[in-house]
């Protein structure tokens, strides 16, 4: 979490008393299918919702259902809802991310505060907590001038209809000055019987921040705070997780962005790293290492808010593709997170705030690329969409014409 994310996000706080906003539908639908594109074709920068001028889409997530259909989210400010409260829109597309539609607002039942930002979605494929496989869980950061909660809450119609499961994990208003003790950004993981729950943790004296993460069974009691990266330096601000596994490497990967006070690293203040453990629940121990590129013009580091995906394209040992903020490139390796093998590959969409990045399960070859604002505010406003063909991003192939839609952006 960034220090000057309050005042870009638009947070609940200051929605309530300042913003004069739009009800109805949330925003236009889709743009016109322009280009004709097949079902599960490539393309880039498409428009998945443009909110109404003055609005911003940003911190986009994704999440794929067992029978193809992704549901998209994000956090939208300048646009609310009923009580003038912040929400997440849900998007769902039944043909790969051509098209999309509008399903649901996922709002805060039980704070009245809303659901200001870092939003999660993740479908269960095995029971637990009483809910069958093909739930869909979500989370998100419902915050207010009282204080940040991380909440969770499940849809048992795809995502039609939410209900309020639990609280996760509950901390002080939003306030990123190191000593003030919010939590942050939700990362859904089910595991072993269990939801983990990871975030952004201020919440500990001898950390400026940390990332932990907390167990369920049951999706309602929840288990201690376990760290996952915290550094002795207090100074430190490990923020941001982004979890997957690794097949061939039968390790899972945890990658976050790690700001130290003012300090930079290879020119950027928010050097991204990973750890590989094991197991997901034991990142704590593990080794951190950075990514850093050397290229022909020197070394290239990637800048917070990070996102990970794997492939099974590119290799024996498949494709890590990184994304991070401030490039519209991403990071990959396909030598098995080997630190020393990381390339940068051009993928066609603006660099944007906590972009997410999703590997088709039926179509392993394809890579999305989600984005919506810059962390600045000076980008897309709008939730944008590409899908690549991860062997063309391998060899450096441009990716095919950016639609008309997405330029009046
Ligand atoms: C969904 O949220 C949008 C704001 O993002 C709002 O304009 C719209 O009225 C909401 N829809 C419903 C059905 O609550
Ligand atoms: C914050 O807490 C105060 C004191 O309990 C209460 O009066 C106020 O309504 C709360 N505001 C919000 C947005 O929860
Ligand atoms: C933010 O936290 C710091 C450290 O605890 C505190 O000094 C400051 O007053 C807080 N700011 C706000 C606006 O709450
Ligand atoms: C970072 O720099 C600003 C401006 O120079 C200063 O006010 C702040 O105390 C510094 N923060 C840290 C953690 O060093
Ligand atoms: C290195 O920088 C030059 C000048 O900006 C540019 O033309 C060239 O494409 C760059 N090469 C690489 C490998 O990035």
């Amino acid at each position: 979490m960034r220090p000057s994310l309050l005042s870009i996000i638009g947070l609940a706080l200051k929605a309530n008393v300042a913003l004069s906003l739009p009800q109805g539908p949330p925003g236009p639908p889709g743009p016109p299918d322009l280009d004709h594109l097949q079902p599960f074709s490539t393309f880039s920068n498409r428009a998945i919702y443009t909110p109404p001028k003055g609005g911003r889409a940003v911190y986009p997530r994704v999440a794929e259902l067992r029978d193809g259909t992704l549901l998209v989210t994000a956090s939208v400010s300048g646009v609310a809802g009923p009580g003038n409260l912040p929400s997440f829109p849900i998007f769902e597309s039944k043909d790969g991310g051509v098209n999309w539609k509008w399903i649901s607002n996922l709002t805060d039942q039980v704070n009245g505060w809303g659901m200001g930002a870092q939003p999660a979605i993740y479908e269960l494929r095995q029971s637990l907590g009483g809910f069958k496989p093909g739930t869909i869980l979500a989370s998100g950061n419902s915050w207010s001038n009282n204080g940040t909660r991380i909440d969770l809450y499940a849809s048992t119609d795809k995502a039609r209809t939410w209900q309020f499961v639990s609280h996760v994990a509950e901390g002080g208003r939003p306030n990123t000055t190191n000593g003030a003790t919010p939590v942050w950004e939700p990362f859904l993981l089910a595991y072993d019987d269990e939801l983990i729950v990871y975030y952004s943790d201020q919440r500990d004296p001898k950390h400026g921040q940390k990332l932990a993460h907390q167990r369920s069974h049951d999706l309602r009691t929840w288990g201690p705070v376990v760290n996952d990266v915290a550094y002795d330096e207090y100074l430190a601000r490990p923020g941001m997780t982004v979890v997957t596994y690794i097949p061939p490497l039968k390790k899972w990967i945890l990658v976050y962005e790690r700001p130290v006070g003012n300090s930079s690293s290879h020119g950027v203040n928010y050097p991204v790293h990973y750890r590989l453990a094991d197991d997901p629940r034991k990142f704590d121990s593990a080794e951190p290492i950075p990514i850093v590129i050397n290229t022909a013009n020197g070394t290239v580091a990637p800048n917070a808010s990070p996102y990970v995906v794997w492939s099974p394209e590119g290799g024996p040992k498949g494709t890590i593709v990184v994304s991070d903020a401030d490039r519209s490139a991403v990071y990959v390796n396909t030598a098995g997170a080997d630190q020393e093998k990381w390339e940068i590959k051009e993928c066609g969409q603006p660099e944007a705030y906590s972009r997410a990045l999703h590997v088709f399960e039926k179509r392993p070859e394809r890579l999305m690329v989600l984005g919506g604002d810059t962390f600045d505010g000076n980008g897309v406003g709008a939730l944008i969409v590409s899908v690549l063909d991860i062997k063309k991003l391998l060899e450096g192939d441009k990716p095919g014409p950016t639609p008309p839609s997405c330029k009046a952006i």
